[in-house]
């Protein structure tokens, strides 16, 4: 039995539309089952570092009562491959960007978000940035479902 903190950290392509989703509803709905986890979220982009996230991922979101407080864009660093125990990837793109940069000892902290949701068809959290509004609810559906089942993960393992 191990009470160790985990450290979750949530990837996507620009860390202002998906991934900042994840992390908010990551630390809500974690906070919410008692589970004892650090969480942050970055792009494998650093277009939009520093930029908050975009605005329509907060209203969507604020919308179903989940803060984007503090949450600011940045790049993925190597750092991060040692700091964090759960480096998870919104689609196919940024997992392979993710293993072409990580240290071949840190890739079994790699996955794709919607690995811990396997009884959901979609196994991608799609990009919302080019397309209309109902876009980003279809991330917040996806991002709920694949946070409940990372929860499980995680709570298994504690
Ligand atoms: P995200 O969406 O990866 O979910 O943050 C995007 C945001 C910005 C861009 C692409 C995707 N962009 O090309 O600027």
């Amino acid at each position: 039995m191990s009470y160790e903190r985990k450290a979750v950290l949530f990837i996507c392509l620009g860390n202002i539309c998906r991934s900042p989703t994840a992390e908010a509803v990551f630390k809500t709905r974690s906070a919410q089952a008692g589970l004892n986890v650090v969480c942050d979220s970055a792009g494998t982009g650093g277009w939009h570092a520093g930029d908050r996230p975009d605005g329509r991922a907060m209203e969507a979101g604020k919308r179903r009562g989940y803060s984007f407080h503090g949450q600011t864009s940045r790049k993925i660093e190597t750092s991060d491959f040692e700091t964090f125990d759960f480096i998870v990837a919104m689609d196919q793109q940024n997992l392979s960007d993710l293993r072409a940069t990580c240290p071949p000892r840190h890739h079994d902290k790699l996955s794709l978000f919607l690995d811990f949701a396997p009884h959901t068809d979609a196994r991608e959290v799609p990009d919302p940035y080019y397309g209309g509004e109902g876009g980003f609810d279809h991330v917040l559906d996806l991002v709920e479902i694949a946070s409940e089942g990372l929860i499980v993960a995680l709570t298994e393992k504690a």
